[in-house]
């Protein structure tokens, strides 16, 4: 073996002088890399774009990246680049509620030292890409709110929202109005435009949070009537994004849709096509018309190596000719007022120029703050709690209201003094040195054997504390700190114990916890049970045993997020595999969308836990009875004992160790359940699904919120800890009682 190194080492070396030798293409080019959206004719527009860019420029070369199309998922992988302070992409589109997060973090350059003009620009998209009085993102393209109708089914657009009502009450096809009432931006978006049709707005000229006002619980009254009593807005809704929201109506499922501009281009090739048009959101006599304003601009990154040729590119990509392109092909409206009055725009335009023009001038900002995310999500909760009928609209947005106020303040606080806690550092090193002079000092006592023993379980020791206990400590001392990746300018003080404290003021984390608790408890014992009846027959089976208990354990075998999607498709929308059976039963009239309903959501999620994990359970129960002696039931049965006499008093009693076993793993696994409930139900509908570390994940990874999501983590931690430590009690007993 040993003289073959020599070889192996040199015909490393020459691979590598190989590839090191090998002629690259353009090796002085200066590479930009830029992530993008992939839905529809955008990636070809772009590529395209790209190329002449490239041809250009010839030393710059453009490397893309594909990007999730969703503005949640994308921004928290922007919020993981920028933070590690990489130096790509050098530049990124962004959405128009970003900037001042983006901004205010450092992350993205101010554009003035390239002087760009932006004369030609709606000053309120130039205003989304402001922060703090300078530039910081160049509008790309602009999204407003519209509505799109049926012109085979009414012969007007509604004028008003009543009138919308009464329309899509006597729709003829499934639906009246599908929108994106999921919970998440889209949710927002749609809540803006009701919020402005009844005189309403999320935060007023001075900054105050005004969410709960008179004027936005009538908005979103309206928006739960539509859902229960009007019943226009189907409860499937409650689960669509803008995609599915175009899926249904460019079906023909539907007579009216909210969505932005892009799905006009996408829906000409549609059943639909040719028969629907594009008009504005109605509004009502106590407010105004409304569109939320959206689209992306674009930004660059302030590490990026290659800022100007960053800048060249943006400028190229916002000229009139691509954004006519743009317009053209993927139907994206362009930020430049002037291309509106151009005799292009009304060759490229599905939408025409006054109209289209006229709504980007109304349309409605979201705030700008850095903590954005945060008040969103805290809106997009309880937005979606009352559509679901779990709160009422006035309580929702009382609550989502105090929410977003604490939020702002707390981002507001000046730094504190007390700067990052070294002295804990110190402290856990201080502790380290005293256990290990702790241990040297024992280990004199010890005899040779033991010395032995204690060497051989070292290296485990060494891992165990590596992995587990030095990531548990750092965890511990991170959630002692204020640290919010959000507001980076305000340092990473040391608070004490002041996070557990809001967690135990925080409802949401309650409820968090007793989901998982009745998770937990839900499944264990159904899985118990049913593994313990599968084992049994497993155990009984006789011929093609080794077929038979393959087949039983395929649902363990698939990854979970697999499995999850499976029973998220059976259950999801009206027209669900679940749905049709209920009304087949005749346990129900009409379609029932599971997800929609914070009790039926737990159906699919417990169903799916128990279907995957029972085989787990019968395999662990399995190996017990097997290694039951087959002479005991026959001497019981000599003696007269039927079987359930002999599986009440020998194989119940024979098996509790394996049973303990079985129970304590799923029973710690349950309590940690994160990626059925992601994926299934994403915690919803609101958060009446969503547990304990499902709320973790959100608060560290969406919210950023890393001290306060630590201390989450350390709670998960010492509840899982303590039931282990009270299960091997019991099974340390039972072992000696054997
Ligand atoms: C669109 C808009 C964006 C908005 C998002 C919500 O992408 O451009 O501004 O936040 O939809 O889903």
């Amino acid at each position: 073996m040993e003289s073959r190194e020599p070889v192996r080492f040199t015909v490393c070396l020459a691979l590598l002088a190989v590839i090191s030798c090998a002629p690259r293409e353009r090796d002085d080019a200066v590479v930009l890399t830029f992530p993008v959206s992939a839905v529809g004719e955008e990636r070809s527009i772009l590529a395209r774009q790209l190329r002449r860019f490239e041809d250009e420029h010839p030393g710059v070369r453009v490397a893309t990246i594909e990007m999730p199309d969703d503005p949640d998922p994308r921004h928290q992988l922007y919020v993981q680049w920028l933070n590690a302070g990489v130096s790509e992409p050098d530049l990124l589109q962004i959405d128009v509620i970003w900037t001042a997060e983006l901004a205010s973090a450092g992350w993205i350059l101010p554009l003035d030292r390239f002087a760009p003009d932006v004369r030609d620009t709606f000053p309120r998209v130039l205003e989304a890409g402001r922060h703090d009085g300078r530039l910081f993102a160049m509008p790309w393209f602009v999204d407003v709110g519209m509505l799109y109708w049926r012109t085979d089914l009414v012969d007007h657009a509604p004028a008003s929202l009543d009138e919308l009502t009464a329309r899509a009450r006597d729709a003829r096809v499934d639906h009246g109005l599908v929108l994106s009432a999921a919970r998440g931006e889209g949710l927002v978006t749609v809540f803006v435009e009701m919020l402005g049709a009844y005189g309403g707005e999320i935060v007023d000229a001075r900054g105050e949070v005004v969410v709960d006002s008179d004027a936005a619980v009538r908005a979103l009254e309206w928006m739960r009537d539509a859902i229960h009593v009007d019943r226009v807005i189907p409860e499937e809704a409650l689960s669509f994004r803008e995609e599915q929201a175009r899926f249904a109506f460019q079906n023909g499922r539907a007579l009216f849709m909210r969505n932005w501009p892009y799905a006009y281009r996408l829906m000409q090739a549609s059943p639909i096509a040719g028969r629907f048009a594009v008009a504005p959101m109605p509004g009502t006599p106590d407010g105004a018309p409304t569109a939320a304003l959206g689209g992306q601009l674009l930004a660059i990154n302030a590490r990026s190596e290659h800022p100007d040729e960053a800048f060249a590119l943006i400028e190229f990509l916002s000229r009139p000719e691509q954004m006519l392109e743009r317009l053209a092909i993927a139907g994206q409206l362009p930020p430049r007022p002037s291309l509106y009055d151009d005799p292009r725009f009304a060759e490229a335009s599905p939408i025409p120029a006054h109209e289209a023009r006229e709504v980007i001038l109304r349309a409605a900002l979201r705030p700008s703050t850095p903590v954005y995310g945060e008040i969103s999500r805290a809106l997009q909760i309880h937005l979606h709690r009352a559509l679901t009928n779990q709160e009422s609209p006035r309580a929702a947005l009382s609550a989502a209201a105090d929410e977003m106020r604490a939020r702002l303040a707390h981002a507001s606080r000046p730094p504190s003094a007390a700067s990052s806690a070294t002295w804990l550092g110190w402290l856990a090193l201080v502790a380290a040195i005293v256990a290990v002079g702790w241990l040297a000092w024992r280990a004199r006592a010890l005899t040779r054997e033991e010395r032995v023993a204690w060497g051989l379980v070292l290296p485990a020791l060494l891992v165990i504390a590596l992995f587990a206990i030095v990531p548990l400590t750092l965890t511990f001392a991170e959630s002692l700190h204020d640290h919010d990746l959000r507001a980076p300018w305000r340092g990473r003080p040391l608070v004490g114990l002041a996070n557990y404290g809001e967690l135990a003021s925080t409802p949401r984390f309650w409820e968090a916890l007793a989901h998982t608790v009745l998770f937990t408890t839900c499944c264990v014992v159904l899985e118990v049970l049913l593994g313990l009846a599968l084992a049994l027959v497993l155990d009984a089976t006789r011929r093609w045993r080794g077929i038979t208990r393959a087949m039983a354990l395929l649902p363990w075998a698939l990854p979970t997020v697999v499995a999850a999607l499976v029973w998220r498709f059976l259950f999801e929308g009206d027209r669900s595999f679940a749905s049709d059976a209920l009304v087949a039963l005749g346990l129900r009239d009409e379609p029932f969308a599971f997800l929609s309903h914070p009790s039926a959501a737990w159906i699919p999620l417990i169903a799916a836990d128990v279907w995957k994990t029972t085989p787990f359970v019968a395999l662990l129960l399995l190996a017990g009875l097997t290694s039951i002696d087959p002479a005991l039931h026959e001497a019981a049965r000599v003696d007269g004992a039927g079987p359930v006499r002999r599986f009440v008093h020998i194989t119940l009693p024979l098996l509790r160790p394996a049973l303990v076993v079985a129970l304590l793993f799923r029973a710690l696994d349950a309590f940690r359940v994160f990626d059925l409930a992601y994926v299934l139900t994403g915690g919803g509908p609101g958060t009446a699904t969503e547990p304990l570390a499902l709320y973790d994940f959100q608060t560290l990874f969406s919210d950023l919120r890393f001290g306060y999501g630590s201390a989450i983590s350390i709670v998960i931690f010492a509840c899982t800890a303590i039931f282990a430590l009270v299960c091997v009690r019991v099974l340390g007993a039972e072992e000696t009682r054997r």
